[in-house]
């Protein structure tokens, strides 16, 4: 298999609502090892929530924090991270996480994506969209970002991530 599940950190990335999250607390409960969420490891670090972020230092702030944390964090030997949908989209991000580590992609319909995007709020880049724009917007950064995206190692429809699949990969 592609993926060995026994060691190391497993990196989930993927768009916005593809599910990174939750499937990373799914995935960390089924290993037995813990589960860390860079987002939220952001927050904690820096007191400001994503879009008090974006306010006060703009999205390259934003993306040097975020490169900072990706690189920084003292990650236990085997865990599952949960990474922010841009990050493998910067610098030399998409690299590092194949040279540290197994990159996941959970791939995800446009349609599917904007449908699960309902509460906008705290997602600066998309918060002002409607559904027409959100469609559009995301279909744009999907061309941008792919290319980035599918330089995981592992690639599964992100309905399907499981232990089983991965192990199968
Ligand atoms: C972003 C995704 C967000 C968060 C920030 C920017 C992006 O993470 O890092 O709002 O550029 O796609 P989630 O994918 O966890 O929503």
């Amino acid at each position: 298999p592609l993926a060995d599940l026994s060691v190391g950190v497993i990196f989930l990335i993927g768009y916005m609502g593809c599910g990174k999250s939750t499937k990373a607390k799914q995935l960390a409960h089924r290993l037995d090892c813990p589960v860390i969420d860079l987002d939220s490891e952001i927050v904690n670090k820096s007191g400001k929530t994503i879009a008090e972020f974006f306010t006060a230092f703009g999205e390259s702030g934003f993306r040097d924090y975020e490169r900072e944390m990706l690189k920084t964090f003292h990650y236990p030997e085997k865990c599952v991270v949960a990474t922010g949908g841009g990050l493998p989209c910067f610098f030399d991000n998409m690299e590092w996480m194949n040279a540290n580590g197994t990159t996941v992609y959970l791939q995800m319909e446009p349609a599917q994506l904007v449908s699960r995007l309902q509460n906008r709020q705290k997602r600066p880049l998309i918060k002002d969209l409607d559904d027409v724009q959100l469609l559009n917007f995301i279909n744009e950064k999907l061309d941008e970002r792919n290319p980035f995206y599918t330089q995981a190692k592992v690639i599964v429809n992100a309905f399907d991530l499981d232990v089983e699949t991965l192990e199968k990969a």
